[in-house]
């Protein structure tokens, strides 16, 4: 399993701690965020990230910005993103078996190492059901090609 993961300048420490956390179990990281403390934008890393998992250079992301919200936003906007902001592992766990999320995101600024680890556990662990699910998730990947 290879994980791509991205940061503003709010997430660098998060970052390392997840990234170590994810290596430690086995999974292979990729760094598309800053390793810089200074100010920078956030969704030039909710891009890069949502463009590796689409493209398949990666398998699933993860980003992590003060709150989780604009780099989720960000990769949203790249089509084939399923991206979900979570603040407690039980989102996550329904994020992936209900949505097939191929992004988490959650907030440096919201919550601690320890229960980061939490949220990404339950992701990484929970499968995808579908059946109705597909057909709900095929619903919301259509809107993508929908006119406005
Ligand atoms: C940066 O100050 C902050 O806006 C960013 O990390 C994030 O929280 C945005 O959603």
């Amino acid at each position: 399993m290879r994980i791509g993961i991205g940061n503003d300048h709010a997430a660098i420490e998060m970052k390392n701690d997840v990234a170590a956390y994810l290596k430690e179990k086995g999974i292979e990281v990729v760094n598309y965020g800053t390793d810089e403390p200074v100010s920078c934008n956030y969704p030039e890393y909710g891009e890069k990230v949502g463009r590796a998992v689409v493209s398949g250079e990666v398998d699933l992301g993860i980003l992590i910005c003060g709150t989780g919200v604009g780099i989720s936003l960000a990769a949203n906007k790249v089509k084939g993103v399923r991206a979900v902001v979570c603040s407690e592992p039980y989102s996550a766990k329904l994020s992936r078996q209900h949505n097939n999320t191929n992004v988490l995101a959650f907030g440096a600024r919201v919550i601690g190492i320890e229960m980061a680890k939490m949220i990404i556990d339950e992701w990484l662990n929970a499968e995808f059901m579908g059946g109705r699910h597909q057909t709900r998730v095929d619903m919301i990947m259509a809107i993508e090609d929908k006119p406005c």
